[in-house]
């Protein structure tokens, strides 16, 4: 979508592109103005609960042995238990990670854009497998750096190209490879050959890896062994690891994630980012920290049960759809749908405004800001599992319904 010039805003702020997850908010505002209950699959914004002990601990602040008066400033680079408590997160994986490797960000997000930050300078390239998750293009755009998209598809599940198409791609301004890994929207999960490729193509040209793994804990399929760029002992200082307790611990709202890399130069650098916004939120990181003082491997387990199942559903529904075209997810909880429609945006404004049923509709997010390729994604749709079964099985029904009003549906190819 073309953003309306703006004279005196900096040109960057204006090129900068909304969130297609966001941006459509307001027309399902307006629809639950007038009564319609909206199914919101446009965001990944889970329904489960988050860990009670998290609450506890916060509400336990004005408690605590100092009677505490005073919400303070805490250290830039965060609390140091809550960092104690990562680093032991990712020795118990076999990742050997110190706490001096792990500065606490404002979410998973500003991991990413610290990341960037350290690794690109303003015209530098980036390199992210597309679709991709719309946060980085805006990063990117905000930031000066061009992205430049490796291009993937649904026949092979959002795989990497070859090494030879990758490296097609590479120039002397590109500076590093952003992926997100379980994959925002795709559900891809890299194989351990694609992370070697990726690290192999990082040394050779001296690139740093980016790795989003704020969905790392979301694997369905037996079949796809997790590994995370992190573990690359051979490529160690190349990586930096963004990470969240949002997904994980369904805590989106605290804003607490972490940048992670094992590079003191890259950590020295990021420590400066974070001096020049104070801290991480204070009462928000005394939640965190017992979020991995707990026994989490159970809580992960139920959850994992929880979204494979909700996968398989909405996988199911979708898949029953004349003319929509999507992969079975392997992680994370997202799937990118191409839709038999002639503008997906288009699609959903009008689910939003014009459909109905029963007093009730559904909202997914346009694909196009998916994609960095102009034109790309435009009858594509992201649709976020993270509502429970019996709400998952409404949406899908209600978008099948949609789909099959929707004035903008293209005409299927009749069978040979
Ligand atoms: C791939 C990816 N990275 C980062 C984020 C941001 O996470 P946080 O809420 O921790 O900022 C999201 C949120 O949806 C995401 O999907």
């Amino acid at each position: 979508m073309q953003n309306t010039p703006v004279p005196g805003v900096s040109k960057r702020g204006q090129a900068a592109p909304s969130s297609p997850i966001r941006r459509l908010e307001p027309f399902a505002l307006e629809a639950k103005k007038k009564g319609v209950k909206v199914y919101p699959l446009h965001i990944g914004q889970p329904d489960v609960e988050t860990p009670p002990p998290f609450f506890d601990a916060v509400e336990g602040f004005r408690r605590g042995e100092s009677a505490r008066k005073t919400l303070a400033y805490g250290p830039s680079a965060g609390n140091p238990e809550l960092i104690a408590g990562i680093a032991a997160y990712y020795a118990a994986k076999g990742i050997p990670v110190k706490p001096s490797d792990v500065i606490i960000t404002l979410g998973g997000s500003e991991a990413v854009s610290f990341a960037i930050m350290a690794s690109c300078d303003p015209g530098d390239e980036l390199l992210i497998p597309e679709p991709l998750f719309p946060g980085y293009t805006n990063l990117a755009a905000v930031l000066n750096v061009r992205v430049v998209p490796i291009t993937t598809s649904v026949r092979n599940g959002y795989h990497l190209p070859s090494r030879d198409e990758i490296e097609s791609k590479i120039t002397p301004r590109t500076r590093a490879i952003l992926l997100s890994h379980p994959g925002n929207p795709t559900g891809v999960v890299y194989t351990p050959e694609e992370v070697s490729l990726v690290a192999g193509l990082a040394l050779r040209h001296g690139l740093f890896i980016l790795a989003d793994e704020v969905y790392r804990e979301f694997v369905y399929d037996e079949t796809a062994r997790y590994v995370s760029f992190a573990s690359l002992d051979g490529a160690a200082d190349r990586v930096i690891i963004a990470d969240s307790i949002s997904k994980r611990f369904s805590a989106c709202g605290a804003r607490v994630g972490c940048i992670v890399s094992r590079n003191p130069d890259v950590m020295r650098t990021v420590l400066k980012f974070c001096q020049s916004r104070g801290c991480p939120p204070v009462l928000e990181q005394i939640g965190a920290r017992t979020l991995y003082e707990m026994n989490a491997d159970e809580y992960l387990k139920g959850v994992n049960r929880e979204y494979a199942a909700r996968r398989d559903t909405l996988f199911n529904i979708l898949n029953s759809i004349e003319g929509v075209v999507c992969r079975k997810p392997e992680g994370a909880f997202y799937i990118m749908a191409k839709l038999p429609v002639d503008d997906a945006e288009k699609f959903v404004v009008w689910l939003l405004g014009t459909f109905s049923q029963d007093g009730e509709t559904v909202m997914g997010a346009p694909g196009e800001g998916f994609y960095a390729t102009p034109g790309a994604g435009k009858d594509e749709m992201r649709l976020a599992y993270v509502l429970k079964e019996e709400d998952l099985v409404r949406a899908g029904s209600l978008l099948k319904a949609g789909l099959a009003a929707y004035p903008g549906r293209l005409a299927l190819p009749s069978p040979a």
